[in-house]
């Protein structure tokens, strides 16, 4: 311990001496607006693989950029999909540039990553678990800390899974979670048998503490079976419940009230939060308001995201409205939408439209954020590609992680895209490999390196104990998720590098390798 806090005291003053930063060889740069990438030449996923960690991560295509998408957050996404292999499926953090930055395997399908604060902390989370059962999930929602340390398990309350759409923490320290519960109901109205079964739809506000439920809503106590836009198909027995209501975002507001929006009757929902009574429906068979849009306020159809904004005056959504049965009657291609509502007037109204030039249509999924800056980030949820907006609609920055020609393949997926701030720390060391002198570095996570400093050693006996003299040999500028630095020709017995922060800090320190070792290490 007093070796090692002795060991970087020095190293920060030989650190000051040694100014000079050396550029690196990185990850590999995305493309730029690159049409063989858009071709599906490179394949659906394009991606890149590691020397120091097993992880993999995506090569995107910047089709456009614009400087304000550059604020020093970091992207949230959960590659999945046909294309996406195994080490590159889970909650993954990107770079303004397109670089990984931490990502995490080892979980079950993952969706909704997102920075969220409980009691003045930040925390990553993120669903976990079972998709495979019905266009949702059974599982649970993952808390990591800084550290990237898992600090919690948020399960649904009553005996019920978490699925996989919405896990909002509330100012109260609990969160609102999605639920999908099979219940049996009269199905004959729609040519269902009279003994016949749905997945309703349920949201429950959990403490997390207790993780007992404080509250509890159910669409099939409030919505009719008729206000459905599902074909019910075959569907309604109890081996393949019907899907009616397909809830897909809950949030709370100071009221005590929740906003929802379900896809299958494409409504939006207020929702009294001490009744359960649906305070008022905005679109769908359900719709309550005047449209002041000529029908572009309330003709949206199995949306996703609702969220309030502009103190509770406007609601934005993500339109997937581009898909059977409705794309000859609403549109083409998926966009955001921000739509101001007044509830004693009742009328709505379409602000602004967020539509790319490249009219992407997402049957599934889909987000749209708000970002501090005005801008408007939208997730293209099915289609592996999110544009960031201003606020007036204008496309600014354009990337795509699945190539344009594979588009509505499912080869490449991420539930939502979404930018956040984020301190990572991880409670690992940098991993390190030596190929061909040629040293490669990396820190899943770490957000704080600045610069690698590169060290070669020899064994000493000059304290009396056998230990290793450090001499600092390179500086090397933080590159992408794995930096490569040569080896310079008459290296020492050992070598090792430390991790520096812009304020010159050491932060961490790889193991320490033999020179005549080839080192593969794979710490993940
Ligand atoms: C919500 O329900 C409670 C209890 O029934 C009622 O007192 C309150 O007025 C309702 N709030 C709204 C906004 O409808
Ligand atoms: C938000 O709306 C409420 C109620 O209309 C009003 O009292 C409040 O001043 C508004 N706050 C801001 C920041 O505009
Ligand atoms: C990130 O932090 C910067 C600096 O405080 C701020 O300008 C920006 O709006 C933040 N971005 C997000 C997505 O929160
Ligand atoms: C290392 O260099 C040798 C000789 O140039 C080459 O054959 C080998 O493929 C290289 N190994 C790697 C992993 O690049």
């Amino acid at each position: 311990m007093f070796s090692k806090l002795f060991y970087l005291l020095q190293s920060l003053l030989l650190s000051l001496l040694l100014q000079n930063v050396r550029p690196a060889l990185g990850d590999l740069c995305p493309y730029d607006n690159e049409q063989k990438f858009e071709k599906g030449e490179y394949g659906s996923y394009p991606q890149q693989r590691f020397r120091t960690s097993r992880l993999v991560a995506p090569v995107v295509n910047k089709l456009s950029t614009h400087p304000s998408c550059d604020d020093g957050s970091y992207t949230m996404i959960n590659p999945r999909g046909n294309s996406v292999p195994e080490e590159g499926s889970g909650p993954m953090m990107l770079d303004a540039n397109g670089n990984m930055v931490w990502a995490l395997t080892g979980y079950q399908q993952t969706y909704n990553l997102q920075v969220q604060e409980y009691r003045g902390k930040q925390y990553l989370t993120f669903w976990s678990g079972n998709d495979a059962v019905g266009g949702h999930g059974n599982g649970e929602y993952i808390m990591l800390d800084q550290s990237y340390k898992e600090i919690a398990r948020v399960q649904a309350a009553n005996g019920l899974e978490a699925d996989l759409h919405e896990f909002r923490i509330t100012n109260e320290g609990t969160a609102v979670i999605t639920v999908y519960d099979v219940r049996e109901i009269d199905l004959t109205r729609v040519g269902g048998f009279l003994k016949g079964y749905i997945w309703d739809s349920v949201f429950q506000e959990i403490d997390l503490q207790t993780g007992k439920a404080s509250f509890q809503w159910r669409a099939s106590q409030h919505y009719d079976i008729l206000d459905s836009y599902h074909d019910k198909g075959n569907k309604g027995n109890r081996g393949n419940p019907w899907d009616f209501f397909h809830i897909n975002s809950v949030e709370k507001d100071p009221c005590g009230n929740y906003l929802i929006s379900a896809r299958y009757t494409s409504t939006i929902s207020y929702v009294n939060g001490t009744s359960g009574q649906v305070i008022w429906t905005l679109g769908g068979k359900a719709n309550q308001f005047t449209d002041l849009s000529g029908g572009r306020a309330t003709d949206f159809k199995y949306q996703h995201d609702a969220r309030w904004h502009d103190n509770y005056t406007t609601i934005t959504i993500f339109n997937n409205g581009a898909q059977a049965p409705f794309q000859e009657e609403n549109s083409k291609f998926s966009s955001g939408r921000k739509i101001r509502i007044d509830t004693e007037a009742m009328t709505a109204e379409l602000v602004t439209e967020f539509v790319d030039s490249r009219e992407i249509s997402s049957s599934s999924q889909g987000n749209m954020q708000v970002l501090p800056n005005g801008n408007h980030v939208v997730g293209y949820g099915y289609n592996g590609a999110a544009v960031e907006y201003s606020s007036t609609g204008e496309p600014l920055c354009e990337t795509h992680f699945e190539a344009l020609d594979r588009f509505h393949s499912g080869d490449v997926q991420s539930y939502r895209v979404m930018k956040f701030n984020w301190t990572g720390l991880p409670n690992t060391d940098p991993a390190l490999a030596l190929v061909n002198n040629t040293v490669y570095v990396s820190w899943n996570g770490a957000t704080e390196v600045d610069r690698w400093m590169l060290e070669v050693g020899e064994t000493t006996t000059a304290l009396g104990y056998e230990d290793i003299s450090w001499e600092i040999v390179s500086k090397t500028k933080k590159a992408g998720f794995e930096t490569a630095i040569n080896l310079p020709e008459d290296s020492g017995t050992f070598l090792r590098i430390v991790a520096y922060s812009k304020t010159g800090y050491a932060l961490g320190i790889t193991e320490t390798v033999r020179l005549d070792q080839q080192v593969r290490s794979h710490p993940i």
